[in-house]
């Protein structure tokens, strides 16, 4: 390892997710991943100042969603909204290969799937190209040695407000308290994003546009879900 390399790896983020690949794909899943990932993925490398709406055909909003898990929300969500643009970003194998089924299995036109960490992209999307984000119960990281490595912190929102227009929405959800707290200090407290709940129901009950996933059923956290939804200021 020369110094660059060294260099390199201090430089990287600290890592939010957990494996990338683990159980084996059903024989479906890896055809998908390899024949068909090359079509629906964000092509790489990254260019700078990526506009994502040339990435669709359709020229409507786009809207992003962070951590998509087995794609179920993502994939309804650009079912019940076909002039918008979706790119779902995931680096778990399994995950992204189950998202490829769910879009050719609905007919989807506008999804795009960014298989790798989302940091990557939000560096390369042009400032104010994004109408929305989801960011749905990301990796807990419960223990307090681990927090670190959780994904939403004052560096990620600050990323958050540079591809979000103004008036833009972020949807954030966990059902661990200690993230919840951290989290609307981290996207209230630094002046970029308000929080838009008017009663305790809007963060105590799922929004009305919430597709539910199999990750959050398991109510794997140490309290109900929490809903915060922000906007850019
Ligand atoms: C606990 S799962 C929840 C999945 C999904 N949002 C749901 O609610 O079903 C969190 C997901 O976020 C992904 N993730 C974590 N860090 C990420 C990052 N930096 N970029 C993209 N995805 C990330 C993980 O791989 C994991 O699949």
């Amino acid at each position: 390892m020369d110094a660059k390399d060294r260099k390199d790896l201090r430089d990287r983020p600290i890592r939010t997710f957990g494996r990338t690949g683990g159980r084996a794909l059903s024989p479906r899943q890896q055809t998908l991943f390899e024949t068909r990932l090359g079509h629906w993925r964000v092509p790489a490398p990254l260019p700078p100042r990526l506009d994502p709406q040339d990435l669709f055909i359709t020229t409507g909003p786009v809207w992003l969603e962070i951590g998509f898990g087995g794609g179920e929300h993502l994939v309804a969500q650009a079912a019940a909204h076909p002039g918008t643009g979706f790119i779902g970003c995931e680096p778990f194998v399994e995950g992204v290969a189950k998202a490829i089924a769910g879009i050719e299995d609905n007919g989807l036109k506008n999804v795009r799937l960014w298989p790798d960490d989302a940091r990557l992209l939000l560096e390369a999307l042009a400032p104010g190209s994004v109408e929305r984000v989801f960011v749905l119960f990301p990796d807990p990281w419960p223990k307090r040695r681990q927090q670190k490595r959780r994904l939403v912190q004052p560096a990620f929102t600050a990323a958050l407000a540079q591809v979000l227009m103004p008036g833009g929405q972020v949807r954030f959800a966990t059902d661990v308290a200690s993230y919840a707290d951290e989290a609307l200090l981290a996207f209230a407290g630094g002046g970029l994003f308000e929080w838009t709940a008017t009663c305790a129901d809007d963060w105590r009950r799922p929004p009305k546009d919430h597709v539910t996933t199999r990750y959050e059923t398991k109510k794997l956290g140490d309290c109900a879900p929490v809903w915060l939804d922000f906007r850019r200021v």
